[in-house]
């Protein structure tokens, strides 16, 4: 993949409504972004698709939604606010910053080599106040990771859940790092949110569940839709483990930009169970019933970022077809404001994260009143469909294509009552019975 496809990624979100720079009309706000309609479709999709595969349809994972803000403590206590930091550096010509361990390939903007100064530590977490006096006190931090959540509850929810080792707590939210450097649109973000499960074991079984969570994390992501040449694993070096690692393996995917990490997991070991017994004083061990003991839980910690995962399954599905798919090329092309000069963009989602599922499409205007029927009694089984009765159908089967939408139904019957299916990979085109295209549709699509 070339830089220049992530540059034609960026344009195309914003144009299509899925991703656009946070606050834009005050000139934006660097490394936030928002999510249009189909945007946040996507990413509710994916979501969903993660909440029922680790916790709806697991035995032994609960789900939990802990706050964004903890008591401080919290931080002091695993070690984020001492050991939670990046190297910073600054040229000393351009004075641009960067992380210290990814700096830039390319020349100063000032001319020649960068010059940089000697590395600074830098904590990112964004620090607030709770409450109105802003003292030493009040300050706390936006959470970077979910975990901690999972650990200062863990004996409540094991208590109240009725579980037994193994088994793990899983939650998705918010996540926020103050980063050195914003870059690569939705890889280096500073506002972000995490899916991540805290899975607890008897020290000792921890190796063996570590090797099964990395198989289970890879086919969670392959089952999204993501071609499994694109990801390989990056075994973390032992002095460069985080704090509290004895072993992290990364999955990374092939980004424009290159292999970058897109899940991480890490066996986490007791330390952080250990850490918060420590510091609140309050018995967070579990007892075995067959050994008589008490033992803390080891952690496996299978962990990813929705951005990535999102900017990976975008990047897998796009597609820009030069000079098109045998359109009508007369027909004023959706995309040509951007200088992509007659290209066709398809975005080959899998469809169970599409943003629309069916878009109807009447053939001609004296067929809307129908295909209005035929969109609201479709509506009754898929949620995720659009009516669409403005432009040509070459034009609209292209907007369509764009946003990922698997099938078109074109209402172009006059006697013989069928509409005609359309998929949006091979182009094929079926002719269906109007009775039959609720089953026609299910078959292909299910009931998401
Ligand atoms: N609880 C462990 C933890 O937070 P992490 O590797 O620091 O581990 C988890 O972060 C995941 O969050 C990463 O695998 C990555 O997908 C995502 N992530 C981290 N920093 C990010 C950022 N600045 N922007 C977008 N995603 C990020």
């Amino acid at each position: 993949m070339q830089e220049k496809n992530l540059e034609k990624i960026v344009s195309w979100a914003k144009r299509r409504g899925f991703v656009m720079p946070g606050s834009e009309i005050y000139g934006g706000i660097s490394g936030i972004y928002d999510f249009g309609p189909y945007g946040v479709a996507l990413k509710n999709n994916i979501k969903k698709i993660w909440w029922k595969t680790f916790v709806e349809d697991s035995d032994d994972i609960v789900g939990i939604e802990s706050a964004i803000l903890m008591n401080r403590k919290v931080w002091q206590a695993s070690g984020h606010e001492k050991g939670f930091v990046d190297e910073l550096v600054e040229c000393k010509k351009c004075h641009q910053r960067y992380k210290a361990d990814d700096l830039p390939e390319t020349k100063c903007q000032s001319g020649g080599e960068h010059e940089f100064t000697e590395a600074k530590q830098f904590n990112p977490m964004f620090k607030t106040h709770v409450g109105v006096i802003e003292s030493d006190e009040s300050m706390t931090y936006l959470r970077p990771e979910t975990a901690q959540g999972m650990f200062t509850n863990f004996k409540q929810v094991m208590e109240t859940s009725r579980k037994k080792l193994p088994f793990g707590i899983a939650q998705i939210g918010k996540s926020f790092r103050n980063e050195i450097n914003t870059k690569d649109f939705l890889f280096r973000v500073r506002e972000f949110e995490i899916a991540e499960i805290e899975y607890f074991v008897k020290p000792g079984d921890d190796e063996k569940a570590f090797d099964e969570w990395l198989k289970s994390w890879e086919e969670f992501v392959l089952s999204l839709g993501i071609k499994k040449e694109n990801i390989k694993h990056y075994e973390h070096p032992k002095e460069g483990l985080s704090h509290y690692s004895k072993r992290t393996v990364d999955i990374q995917y092939n980004y424009p930009f290159g292999y970058k990490e897109l899940t991480g997991l890490a066996n986490r070991t007791d330390f952080d169970l250990k850490a918060h017994q420590e510091a609140s004083g309050k018995d967070l061990t579990y007892f075995d019933e067959e050994t008589k003991e008490k033992v803390l839980p080891y952690v496996i910690e299978p962990t990813l970022g929705i951005e990535r995962l999102m900017l990976a399954v975008i990047c897998d599905a796009f597609e820009e077809i030069q000079g098109g798919r045998g359109v009508d090329k007369s027909d004023p092309s959706t995309n040509a404001q951007d200088g992509i000069d007659m290209s066709e963009i398809v975005l080959h989602l899998s469809q169970s994260i599409a943003p629309v599922k069916i878009a109807v499409l009447p053939l001609v205007k004296k067929l809307s009143e129908k295909g209005r029927e035929i969109y609201k009694d479709l509506k009754t089984c898929w949620g995720e469909i659009e009516f669409d009765e403005s432009g040509s159908i070459g034009r609209r089967y292209r907007r369509q294509d764009e946003i990922g939408t698997p099938y078109c139904v074109t209402i172009d019957f006059e006697e013989d009552r069928k509409v005609t299916v359309r998929n949006r990979d091979t182009m094929k085109q079926e002719r269906v019975d109007i009775k039959e295209l609720k089953n026609h549709l299910f078959e292909k699509l299910g009931n998401f």
